[in-house]
């Protein structure tokens, strides 16, 4: 979408407006009494999220991320769809789907009250999404931003045959240091360990998340909220989720943010991801005409 296009649905909408972004990609700026954040067409990507009480963002964003046609955004909340990870028989198709690279199109942009506003982006299938996944859809992705950041990505099944996907709101956390911050929520329950030299069905104990090194785990059954405590920032971030049946926890550590080219080496300590997702044994299918939603609210409260 064109800049006037943007300029022109956010005329009539306090708070709203779009801004030159990171490599001249347009950014939707929105501003409301209790918050302020961004979001890029390129990929319905939320790239910033700071509520009025909090001193610093919420999201975490790399400084080395691409922002280019094509490439994802590393950092901020990417939309992971319809696979995830690498794709299981193609390992050349980009790693997570095909959404968070393409750019969106502005369904809706409405004041909802003083404290919020949302915006609707909208991603169908075409030509180029069928070379690489033959199938029909209609995949929406709504943005509400207030007092939380909540997300709805919507996935509508206009075809014949039955789809089966996988998806995630892969979102990134900006914390003091990742060495000191917890993860509770997910005590007692089954996650694959991802790591090569550990990789395996495991168990989390009575324990909550530490990070002592890479962590890269999808945690399986796990519906209910998660709390990210962080003690040096002084605040809890909640993830509280709706139709969402597996949680993802990312750090990559020393050695593998080193690989990584829109990463940059010290980064690591500083971001954590916490990830709304619908992964592996927990692969959604929907049948023809019938549509699938996953819902992430995320939320901050300072630590007593
Ligand atoms: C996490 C995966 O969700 O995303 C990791 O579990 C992966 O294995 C990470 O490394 C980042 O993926 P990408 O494709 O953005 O580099």
């Amino acid at each position: 979408m064109t800049f006037e296009t943007l300029n022109e649905i956010c005329r009539d909408v306090p708070g709203a407006s779009v801004v030159e972004g990171q490599g001249g990609l347009p950014v939707i700026a929105l501003q409301t009494d209790a918050s302020q954040a961004q979001v890029y067409p390129h990929g319905a990507h939320v790239t910033h999220f700071q509520p009025v009480t909090q001193r610093e963002p919420v999201l975490w964003l790399s400084r080395k991320s691409w922002f280019e046609d094509g490439k994802p955004i590393r950092g901020g909340v990417p939309v992971c769809w319809p696979w995830f990870g690498p794709h299981s028989s193609a390992p050349d198709l980009p790693s997570h789907g095909i959404a968070r690279t393409r750019e969106w199109q502005v369904e809706s942009l409405e004041l909802l009250d003083d404290e919020s506003l949302r915006v609707t982006f909208l991603l169908k299938s075409d030509e180029q999404t069928r070379q690489v996944w033959p199938y029909s859809f209609e995949l929406r992705h709504e943005i509400t931003v207030g007092a939380t950041l909540e997300m709805t990505l919507r996935t509508r099944n206009p075809g014949k045959s039955q789809l089966s996907l996988c998806e995630a709101l892969h979102s990134y956390f900006r914390v003091g240091d990742v060495q000191r911050v917890r993860i509770e929520g997910l005590e007692n329950t089954t996650y694959i360990d991802k790591i090569a030299a550990a990789a395996g069905r495991k168990q989390q104990g009575d324990e909550p998340v530490t990070f002592e090194g890479e962590v890269d785990r999808p945690y399986l059954d796990t519906e209910s909220a998660c709390t990210l405590v962080d003690p040096q920032l002084g605040r809890r971030i909640i993830v509280r989720k709706r139709n969402s049946r597996s949680t993802v926890v990312w750090n990559p550590h020393i050695e593998k943010s080193a690989r990584m080219e829109d990463y940059a080496d010290d980064e690591w300590p500083t971001m954590v991801c916490i990830e709304t997702a619908n992964v592996h044994d927990n692969a959604v299918t929907i049948d023809p005409g019938q549509t699938h939603e996953m819902t992430a609210v995320i939320s901050v409260a300072d630590m007593e």
